[in-house]
């Protein structure tokens, strides 16, 4: 069977995907603080409509929109200018407004429907935390209801990528939460330490059904947005500089 995939829209990681993510799949962002969750589900919708003629819908709950708008602006995405041509949608789910359930799944499934969307970013899953706290041994519900929401963006033919929050990101000492094993693809973003020097790095552990690179690459956050080093070893641009300072 010849597997669909589409760009992700973030330079370097199609190349790290092998081509990139398979159409439709769901795919789980995750990574301390700081690491570039929100800027790589940004991009993936940003890009995903401008250069691939994909329509998407970016649900923030944790940032307003018009800061986001400022962020991604300074790394060259005009968000505003895609909202106007109908082509990306920003989403507000303020948490500290929710109430009751995820009213808004009927709404979401009629925007997809309506402007064609094929890829939804929800950053972060904390949205479903808040609405089914795990206590209680409420820890299913959570879980199910999360599986609920994948299958019904599948079944609209969307491709869905969440951003989550965890705590250690050593990648050695790596956590998985039971949530990490409802989604098809699982991408990590950590730093890592060397002497003195940080440096931001990437790994795909898992994409159902596809082929991947399990390497960690460097990434670097700046002028034109997130970008996976994929001809790249951590640390080989500290460490040419470092050869340099020495050949002095
Ligand atoms: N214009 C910019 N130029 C350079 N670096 C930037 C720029 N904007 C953001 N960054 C870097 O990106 C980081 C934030 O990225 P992002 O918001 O995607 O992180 P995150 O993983 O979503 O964090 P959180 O878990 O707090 O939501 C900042 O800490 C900063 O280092
Ligand atoms: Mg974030």
């Amino acid at each position: 069977m010849v597997v669909e995939k589409i760009k992700t829209g973030i330079e370097g990681l199609d190349k790290v995907l092998k081509g990139g993510l398979r159409k439709n799949s769901s795919i789980l962002i995750t990574g301390a603080p700081g690491t570039g969750k929100t800027i790589m589900a940004l991009q993936f919708v940003y890009y995903g409509a401008k250069n691939y003629n994909e329509n998407g819908v970016f649900i923030a709950t944790e940032e307003g929109l018009d800061e986001l708008r400022g962020f991604a602006k300074n790394l060259g995405m005009d968000l505003g200018e895609m909202e106007k041509k109908g082509r990306i949608f920003l989403v507000e789910k303020p948490i500290t407004m929710l109430r009751g359930g995820l009213e808004s799944i009927k709404g979401l499934l009629d925007l997809i429907k309506k402007k064609n969307i094929k890829r939804v970013a929800l950053d972060s899953l904390i949205l479903f935390e808040y609405l089914y706290p795990k206590i209680n041994n409420n820890i299913m519900e959570y879980r199910r209801q999360v599986l609920l929401f994948i299958q019904k963006i599948k079944e609209a033919g969307v491709t869905f990528m969440a951003v989550s929050e965890r705590r250690i990101t050593d990648l050695d000492r790596l956590e998985y939460d039971m949530i990490d094993f409802v989604f098809e693809g699982f991408i990590v973003l950590s730093r890592i330490r060397k002497g003195s020097y940080f440096e931001r790095v990437v790994t795909v552990a898992k994409v159902r059904g596809q082929d991947h690179s399990l390497d960690v690459y460097p990434v670097t956050i700046g002028e034109g947005g997130l970008r996976v080093l994929d001809d790249q070893v951590p640390f080989s641009l500290v460490e040419q500089e470092q050869r340099r300072v020495e050949s002095k």
